[in-house]
Formats: C-alpha cells, sequence, structure tokens
C-alpha cells in the first residue's frame, strides 16, 4: 500500500486581495521527492509555510504525516525537519556547535551527531570554515550552514524551500546527491525550486506551479513524454507567420514562439516529419537559417505549460548567482 504523507485540497491562500494560492490540491507518497517548480511569486513558500504550520491555513484541507494541519499542528511540527530561505543559525556560534547544538536539540546521540556534523560540513564546503563564528562568514557560506543545520536530524519528512539559491553548479550537484541519498534511506521530501536543472534531477514527480495555481503534474519522464519523443527547433527570417503556417499541419501538435526561435511539437517521427516542414515554411517564402533536433527538456516542459519561460528578473538571478559564486571560489 502506498501512503501519502502529504495530502493536500483545495488549498486557498489570501494576502489581502492577492490570491497567492488558488485552489492547490496533491499529494506526496512515502519516500518520494516531490517538487514544486514555479517561477518567484508563484506561491510555492506560501504552501509550503502553510504545510508546516508556520502559516495558518485559511481554507482547503492539509495532511502532513497523516495529521492535519490546522488541527494538530504540534503534532506535525514534531514529525517534520525544515530548511527555509530565511536565517536560522546563531551568528554568536562557531559552524560546529551551531550543528552540535541543534543535534542536542533534537536528541541526537553523541556519535551520530558528530558523524553527520562531518558529513555535513564537508557536503557544504566548511571544513576550512569548521571553528569560525557564523558571523564572521561570507553570504554565500552563511546560505550552506542553514542547509546543513536543516539536513542534521533524518525526520520523515523533510520540506526544504529553494534549497540551493546562490549556490554554484558543483555545490548544488553534491547536495542533490545527498538529498538522493537520503531519500534512499527512507526520507520523503518536498522541495520548491525556480531551478529546471533542479527539478529534473532530482524529482520522482513534480508539480508545475504559476500564479498559486498547479498546471501539470507528473513523473519528469511523463511530462517530457507529453511534448512527444523530439522537439524541432527552428530559426527562420519570420517565425511569426512560420508559426501561422505549421500549426496547419497535422503532423505538428504544437509551435511555441520564443524571441529567437520557434519550437515545434510533433505528432509522429522526427525523421518524417522534418521534410515536410521545411517545405511548408519554404513554399511560403520563409527562409531557414537553423534547424535543431533535441529530446525535451525541463525548460521545454515548464514554457509548455505555463507559455512562458522564467521571467526577466529570475534569469538576472540566476546570472547574478553564478557570478556571485565565482566570487566566492
Ligand atoms: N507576507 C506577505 N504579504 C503579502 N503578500 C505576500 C506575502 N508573502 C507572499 N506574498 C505574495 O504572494 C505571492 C506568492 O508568494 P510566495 O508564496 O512567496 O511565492 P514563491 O515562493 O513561489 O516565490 C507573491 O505575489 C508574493 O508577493
Ligand atoms: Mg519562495
Amino acid at each position: 500500500m502506498t501512503t501519502n504523507v502529504i495530502e493536500v485540497n483545495n488549498l486557498e491562500h489570501k494576502y489581502n486581495d492577492l490570491k497567492a494560492v488558488d485552489d492547490i490540491s496533491f499529494t506526496v507518497k512515502k519516500g518520494e521527492i516531490f517538487s514544486f517548480l514555479g517561477p518567484n511569486g508563484a506561491g510555492k513558500s506560501t504552501v509550503i509555510n502553510v504545510l508546516t504550520t508556520l502559516r495558518k491555513i485559511q481554507k482547503g484541507e492539509a495532511k502532513v504525516n497523516g495529521y492535519n494541519v490546522a488541527k494538530e499542528s504540534k503534532e506535525v511540527r514534531r514529525s517534520i525537519g525544515i530548511v527555509f530561505q530565511m536565517m536560522c543559525i546563531d551568528y554568536e556560534m562557531t559552524v560546529f556547535e551551531n550543528l552540535e547544538y541543534h543535534g542536542k536539540i533534537y536528541s541526537m546521540p553523541k556519535n551520530e551527531r558528530r558523524n553527520r556534523i562531518n558529513e555535513l560540513i564537508k557536503l557544504t564546503e566548511l571544513e576550512a570554515k569548521r571553528n569560525t563564528l557564523a558571523k564572521d562568514l561570507s553570504g554565500g557560506m552563511k546560505r550552506r550552514l542553514e542547509l546543513a543545520r536543516g539536513l542534521m536530524t533524518k525526520p520523515a519528512v523533510l520540506f526544504l524551500d529553494e534549497p540551493t539559491v546562490g549556490f554554484d553548479i558543483q555545490t548544488r550537484m553534491r547536495i542533490w546527491e545527498y538529498l538522493r541519498k537520503i531519500k534512499r534511506e527512507g526520507t520523503t521530501i518536498f522541495l520548491t525550486t525556480h531551478y529546471m536543472e533542479e527539478a529534473d534531477q532530482l524529482s520522482d514527480r513534480i508539480s508545475i506551479i504559476d500564479h498559486g495555481k498547479i498546471i501539470a503534474t507528473g513523473s519528469v519522464l511523463d511530462l517530457k513524454n507529453q511534448l512527444g519523443e523530439d522537439l524541432i527547433y527552428l530559426e527562420t527570417s519570420d517565425n511569426k507567420a512560420a508559426a501561422g503556417v505549421l500549426k496547419t499541419l497535422e503532423s505538428v501538435k504544437g509551435v511555441n514562439e520564443d524571441t529567437k526561435f520557434l519550437r515545434v511539437m510533433l505528432e509522429g517521427d522526427v525523421t518524417h516529419i522534418l521534410p515536410k516542414i521545411m517545405d511548408k515554411v519554404r513554399q511560403n517564402g520563409i527562409e531557414i537559417t537553423t534547424v535543431n533536433i533535441k529530446k525535451p527538456s525541463m525548460d521545454d516542459v515548464f514554457i509548455h505549460y505555463t507559455g512562458h519561460g522564467l521571467r526577466g528578473e529570475e534569469l538576472e538571478e540566476q546570472h547574478e548567482n553564478i557570478k556571485i559564486a565565482e566570487v566566492l571560489k
């Protein structure tokens, strides 16, 4: 029997007149990594805050570990672990002391505590800073300590709100590996992210969330398969006109216009359809400058369901993070 560790029905949350979460329902099964993938402002943190009882539930129903978040908040809190965007570390303690203290609060036996601390300090690359006061760490290091602290205990359900924001890709990949490991050891993980790659690499299942609504849910493979086996990327002299023409073809399931490319979804085998597509475009006096065939990625899935890519600000932020990561090295 599969047990649902998280069950959410018709959750709604408003800030004054703004509906930040709009009639959301989903379940997370025991032992899976489930991700909310969505842009900034989509409502991810609001959902996670309600599930972890940091925000009072307004409308709908939510259960975590079988406990009702409205009526059994204490039991919910006792059965979960949380890694948040906000800082919970103590600045007047060293890296080691912060982790040691957290382990003690959760009554971890000394041996287990020490082993976990060593493992996590290594994971977050803080070995050289073991005895440094938290207040003397750089911003990125503080974030990594925050994550290490959240991972100290191995709860039945772990909530992670954008756990790797601002980390460089190597650190991020190591953290993904670690999360997979604790999943194998039996922890159920609910995480939010706006990184396509993170959702793709980690998740058993994903819900794509935009403007407070879930617009698609499925395994990474299912979501990608919805877009067909292959996608054709075309660059033409007139993408808008080409899109209009291609939409009339039976073997074309859908066309997205990006600023630069046309992304063409197919009904059937690319090797047969590609020549037809090229003929059709050229017959209409449109020049084709480049053609690419590729397997659908999480970006494609995201654009397909939301009708847009990441917004400018997030792309900028990702650039910003790369810059920060470079400085930190
Ligand atoms: N405390 C708050 N007061 C007013 N509006 C808020 C508050 N927290 C979040 N919002 C708004 O609710 C929406 C969803 O926010 P949030 O849940 O933080 O999204 P995400 O985590 O996906 O970025 C956004 O439009 C945000 O500006
Ligand atoms: Mg958030």
